[in-house]
């Protein structure tokens, strides 16, 4: 998994608004791995392979994380496709999916999204996956501004 890792990371059209996610070299890919895999260790979830069902190719990433947004502990939704894999409508039904999941799985904390305001395919993959806009959550993230998705923006 972690030479898909490096070569989804690696890839600047994968990074484009979120920069600071860009990984330099196989062995960073590798801390990322373990960082990731631990996490699963830690709270028996985390971020997902996406494939086509009875394929190897691991085409992208989407899961959820545990992390603090304005002082609270929220689920981070993540996703990043490899960019042959763009635009067939994968990211919205594994973020759908990861979302569905997270609601019955997960259910004590906020599921949110942190978007990039030029991001338009991210923000477009969170409203697809049931969430909306929470504009009062808005915050400055690793890479500048954050528009921040909630799966429920009064909570
Ligand atoms: C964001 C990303 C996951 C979307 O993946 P995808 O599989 O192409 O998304 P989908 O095919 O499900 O398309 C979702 C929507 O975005 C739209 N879209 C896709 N690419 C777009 C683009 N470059 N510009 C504008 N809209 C775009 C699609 O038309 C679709 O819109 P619709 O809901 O109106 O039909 C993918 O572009 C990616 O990996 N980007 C880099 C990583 C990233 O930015 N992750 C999010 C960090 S917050």
């Amino acid at each position: 998994m972690s030479h898909s890792l490096f070569a989804i990371h690696s890839d600047p059209r994968a990074c484009l608004h979120n920069p600071s996610d860009t990984l330099a070299s196989q062995e960073e890919a590798e801390s990322l791995f373990r960082r990731w895999d631990e996490q699963w260790r830690r709270c028996g979830y985390g971020y997902w392979v996406v494939r086509y069902q009875g394929c190897a190719r691991q085409l992208g990433f989407c899961g959820v994380m545990p992390m603090e947004l304005n002082g609270r502990r929220v689920l981070n939704l993540f996703y990043r496709f490899d960019a042959s894999a763009w635009g067939q409508g994968l990211a919205s039904e594994a973020a759908t999916a990861v979302a569905t999941w997270a609601a019955l799985r997960v259910p004590d904390l906020p599921l949110v999204a942190r978007v990039r305001p030029a991001n338009i395919a991210s923000q477009r993959v969170a409203l697809r996956a049931g969430l909306a806009r929470a504009e009062h959550l808005d915050v400055t993230g690793f890479d500048g501004f954050d528009w921040i998705f909630a799966a429920n923006p009064s909570d």
